[in-house]
């Protein structure tokens, strides 16, 4: 298990819910969390979770391995490259933060995080929401892969039947685990069961 903290960058697109059972996971298993949330986010946080993200805040605050930054602290330890961490996952990962990175942009903390995990080589997961895609889309989520990043499209597994949004949710946040090289801290419940007969 890793010692070193996980961030976890939310951004503004559709999906909430995944950022959420991606940090309770985490936190589940007592690994170093470190939150990040842009202000698009916290927007579609109120929308699709129906409650404000700084009352998640206090919740999450509860746990001693939980960790948050406000999204202009550019000063915060997760902002250098000196500072260890065990990676980062963008869920969701907006078309917007994805061309920023793709071009090389920094200018929030959770940009900037994102980034010092390229130039790093440290595992960055994007867990992109957007449909349909234009072609800057898929060329940036390209430009991104080809420097290490690793995209995990929040598809269901249909094989698997899932029975609801919650299975869904728990089969993406697995495959977060597995792309940041986290599966032996994998939460029982997610982990592979086969499908249904
Ligand atoms: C309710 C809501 C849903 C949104 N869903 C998406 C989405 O699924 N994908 C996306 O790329 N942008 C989506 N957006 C637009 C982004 O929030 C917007 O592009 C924003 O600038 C992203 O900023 P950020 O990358 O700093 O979080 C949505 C916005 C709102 C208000």
């Amino acid at each position: 298990m890793t010692t070193k903290p996980v961030i976890v960058g939310i951004t503004g697109a559709s999906g909430a819910v995944m950022a959420r059972a991606t940090v309770d996971a985490l936190l589940r298993r007592d690994i170093p969390t470190v939150a990040l949330c842009s202000n698009a986010a916290r927007l579609v946080w109120q929308e699709e979770m129906g409650e404000n993200f700084n009352d998640t805040l206090v919740e999450w605050q509860e746990h001693p391995s939980f960790t948050h930054y406000p999204i202009n602290d550019l000063r915060a330890p997760v902002a250098s490259g000196t500072y260890p961490t065990a990676g980062m996952v963008l869920v969701p990962a907006s078309m917007n933060s994805i061309a920023s990175l793709a071009g090389g942009l920094s200018g929030n903390l959770l940009l900037r995080s994102a980034d010092v995990c390229l130039k790093e080589r440290r595992p960055l997961v994007l867990v992109p929401r957007e449909t349909p895609l234009h072609s800057i889309h898929l060329k940036n989520m390209l430009t991104l892969s080809r420097m290490g990043a690793v995209v995990v499209p929040p598809e269901p597994a249909f094989y698997l039947k899932p029975k609801g949004i919650e299975d869904i949710v728990n089969f993406v946040v697995a495959r977060i685990f597995v792309a940041l090289g986290l599966e032996d801290s994998m939460p029982d419940e997610m982990q592979y069961q086969g499908p249904e007969e």
